[in-house]
């Protein structure tokens, strides 16, 4: 019998392949001529809040590589506008709160987030793109530490002083402001599921700015709370620098765990035991020569193994990488064979 589920779809059911599925973080973004063209007549919040041009960049790089998976483009920090915040991305800066969260008062403040009533975009970009593309889509939300981040501190920032301020000082505010994100980006996610994501990543990309002790008692059991709200597709955690949580990190309870490129993958599986993992290319090696390139991506399909891997960047492209090294990468990956 034929088993013609796709590929993204059996690694996320930790099956063992003949080759990893490939999808890249922000695949969809500045680095493609196609979507700085479009992205010239439009601010970033007018395209994500647009079905109809957030689906048109989301498959623009389905139609330039055979990636296994889309991914709807939109941003993690929209429910955050919905919820109060005054947001904006400001070129050189990226994104800006205006009136940050600092104390309870700030967080009794904020709405509640219906994301179907305040956010449909992401829905509809993924039924558009469902119907519109030959690979299945992926949604996504940003984890409650990362999205109180950019909450509490107002821009982003290299060590998130507000943040701990808040975290060290008002442990009881900065608790209610995690469970009400986690509430939101749980409810964001089942709701993406339902317009037919084959799969969600929740992004705590600033969690590796916590101690482990901190990163157990704050960010851990918030991604848990938002993971538990969301089901009926697999769920995948992504943390940057996520090395020393490794040991903890399947408390999440996730279904697949998406690393950065400072772990070897197969060391990393040896401590995170039988799960999907996803990674973990170095996205600076997309500025390496193509058999560098194609070297670094055969050394991490070796290091995983055949079961439960999807081949990923260890975090976003960047916008000044060129567009042929991804066509060397994604090739690469499609030119591996396990037998
Ligand atoms: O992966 C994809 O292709 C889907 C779309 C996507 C975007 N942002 C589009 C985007 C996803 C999954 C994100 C996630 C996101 N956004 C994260 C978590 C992952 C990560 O990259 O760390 C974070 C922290 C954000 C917040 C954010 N949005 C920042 C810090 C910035 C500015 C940095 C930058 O690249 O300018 C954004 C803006 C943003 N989000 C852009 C894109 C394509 C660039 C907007 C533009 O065109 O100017």
């Amino acid at each position: 019998m034929i088993d013609d589920r796709p590929l993204i779809v059996r690694a996320l059911a930790n099956e063992t392949l003949e080759r990893p599925p490939v999808w890249f973080m922000r695949q969809a973004g500045r680095y493609l001529p196609e979507y700085r063209a479009v992205r010239g007549d439009h601010t970033f919040l007018t395209m994500c809040h647009n079905p109809e041009l957030a689906a048109e960049v989301t498959l623009q790089p389905l139609q330039r590589y055979p990636f296994d998976a889309g991914i709807v483009f939109s941003d993690i920090l929209l429910p955050l506008e919905s919820m109060g915040a005054e947001l904006e991305y400001v070129p050189g800066t990226g994104p800006v709160i205006r009136n940050p969260v600092r104390n309870g008062a700030d967080v009794a403040a904020l709405k509640d987030f219906d994301p179907i009533r305040d956010l449909p975009s992401p829905m509809e970009t993924i039924r558009i793109c469902t119907e519109a593309a030959s690979v299945p889509m992926l949604g996504f939300a940003g984890a409650p530490f990362t999205m109180a981040c950019y909450l509490i501190e107002g821009q982003g920032s290299r060590t998130w002083p507000e943040t701990k301020r808040m975290m060290f000082s008002q442990p009881a505010v900065f608790q209610a402001l995690l469970d009400r994100i986690a509430d939101a980006v749980g409810d964001h996610l089942q709701a993406q599921i339902d317009a037919g994501a084959v799969g969600v990543q929740l992004f705590d990309t600033w969690a590796g700015a916590l101690t482990p002790e901190d990163f157990r008692r704050w960010a851990l059991p918030a991604s848990r709370r938002a993971l538990a709200r969301a089901s009926g597709a697999p769920r995948i955690f992504f943390t940057k620098d996520s090395a020393p949580f490794l040991p903890w990190l399947r408390e999440v309870e996730a279904d697949a765990y998406a690393l950065d490129w400072r772990v070897d993958i197969g060391e990393a599986r040896k401590i995170l035991g039988d799960v999907p993992v996803q990674g973990n290319l170095d996205p600076q090696a997309l500025h390496a020569p193509h058999d560098e390139i194609r070297r670094r991506v055969s050394q991490i399909i070796h290091s995983a193994g055949p079961k439960g891997h999807i081949f990923n960047l260890g975090h976003g492209i960047t916008p000044d990488i060129d567009p042929e090294a991804v066509q060397a990468a994604v090739d690469a990956v499609h030119a591996h064979s396990w037998s």
